[in-house]
């Protein structure tokens, strides 16, 4: 399993650049979508929260204020950095109580595209406008034309054109989370991508929603795959519909034709019946063609076709059942994980736990699995369930290696994978950061209704 070696850089190359953002979470007032002026909670006024543009090698360091009714966190999707700036509460750090600060400073190891959200109460807090988007540059980037960003969400809104002001309601928690009828893309109903005759471009992608997953048809666009969850894959692969579940991301080539002209429609297709139009692509205007070059690629992304051969290190069975604050609970292998609310101070150190756990005395469970740093590790999920449950690891990537124990060779790492109804997967990984990480379900309302843990990697003393 020598071959993870080299798969992505285990040193970030760090350019001694400190790149320092203000971010303040606040309520916050922004045109309606339907109704009246929308009442959101944003970070720095706007839902996308802004979007922070760093270098490779970059340090990235935010001084955080919180301004809302309740306590939060800011957690960095996908980025490796060291387990204290992961942002979970009493795990990590404690809560960030109304009024108070917290600096989070890290220097991400990968370039790509990543997000951030609270890890408090997310399925309200991440509903209510709490998002933005972290994207890591190449230390080069490609030469597209245009860098282009499309964040993904979906908004249930009451009678007044209101976020519907219930949380976690039995429906949501015995379906695929809250799914709103009004689909925003950049935080509004219309977005247009701009694209002249011969232009290539990157469009990056984020899916947000706490439950809706988008499936994005291009038509007759010409578009190449470059990174799935910030990473760049082994070699391109042609778009044929993409699920991106939520927080997947996925980085898109794309050419518009060269000797035409039009306007059509982006639609999502998740689910056949009820497509959506997601934007309106104008193709308008002569440009001298983006200069060629090879679109970006990884050197070297493991097969681990002996993935299958290693034993199974650990399974996690993934289930409903009723019970809990909610009235169901989601469980993984029979536990449901009890969410502290944050309103209680995290204790002081605990005498017999180990550094970097300091804040993990509050009734946090003992982690599901201990791996050691460097070893390759075999997890199934098998869903018992009908629902949709999109796994999401944080502080590390892994590969998918087989669906319903059919092996798939996806020729990229993930952070987040779906896991359709009563479907099996197995992943392989080789965690290389120490520290305790959390593994939920990106469905925020499943997670906050239990279907969350933690797995420990531990260092090669
Ligand atoms: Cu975007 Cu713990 O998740
Ligand atoms: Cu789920």
């Amino acid at each position: 399993m020598r071959e993870f070696t080299g798969a992505y850089p285990t040193e970030a190359h760090p350019t001694g650049q400190v790149r320092t953002f203000e971010i303040v979470a606040a309520e916050s007032e922004l045109p309606p979508l339907e109704g009246d002026r929308l009442r959101v909670w944003a970070y720095n006024s706007q839902v996308p929260g802004p979007t922070l543009r760093v270098r490779l090698g970059d340090t990235v360091h935010v001084h955080f204020v919180n301004h809302l009714p309740q306590p939060t966190t800011i957690h960095w999707h996908g980025v490796r950095l060291p387990n204290a700036m992961d942002g979970v509460p009493n795990l990590t750090q404690p809560p960030v109580m109304p009024g108070e600060s917290f600096d989070y400073q890290f220097t991400p190891k990968d370039a790509g595209t990543f997000w951030f959200h609270p890890h408090v109460r997310s399925s309200e807090q991440v509903e209510r406008g709490l998002y933005g988007v972290l994207i890591v540059e190449d230390p080069q980037p490609p030469p597209y034309a245009q860098d282009l960003l499309w964040v993904l969400d979906d908004w249930l809104l009451d009678e007044h054109g209101q976020i519907f002001p219930e949380f976690n309601t039995r429906h949501d928690l015995a379906h695929d989370g809250r799914w709103g009828r009004v689909i925003t893309v950049n935080g509004h109903t219309a977005e247009r991508l701009a694209l002249r005759a011969g232009e290539r471009v990157r469009l990056r992608i984020v899916d947000t929603a706490n439950g809706r997953v988008f499936k994005p048809d291009f038509g007759a666009l010409e578009v190449q795959i470059i990174a799935v969850d910030g990473l760049y894959l082994r070699q391109p692969i042609p778009y044929r519909g993409f699920e991106i579940a939520p927080g997947n991301r996925l980085d898109l080539d794309i050419t518009a034709p060269s000797a035409s002209s039009g306007t059509f429609v982006v639609t999502d297709r998740f689910y056949p019946p009820m497509p959506h139009a997601l934007a309106t692509v104008v193709i308008d205007g002569m440009s001298p063609p983006t200069p060629a070059f090879p679109s970006p690629a990884r050197a070297h992304v493991p097969v681990w076709s002996e993935g299958l051969a290693v034993p199974v290190t650990k399974q996690f069975r993934l289930n409903a059942r009723q019970g809990g604050p909610y009235g169901i609970e989601w469980t993984i292998n029979d536990q449901a994980f009890r969410h502290d609310d944050g309103t209680h101070p995290a204790p002081d150190h605990d005498a017999d736990v180990d550094r970097g756990d300091a804040h993990a005395g509050h009734a946090m469970p003992p982690p599901a699995l201990t791996m050691r740093q460097g070893t390759f590790q075999r997890l199934q999920f098998v869903n018992e369930s009908y629902r949709l449950h999109p796994i999401h690891l944080h502080g590390m990537f892994f590969r998918l290696l087989a669906r319903n124990g059919v092996p798939v060779d996806e020729p990229f790492f993930r952070d987040t994978v779906l896991v359709h109804s009563r479907e099996t997967i197995d992943i392989g990984l080789i965690p290389e950061d120490v520290g305790l990480w959390m593994m939920h379900c990106h469905i925020l309302e499943h997670a906050e209704a239990g279907m969350m843990t933690t797995l420990r990697v531990q260092g090669t003393i």
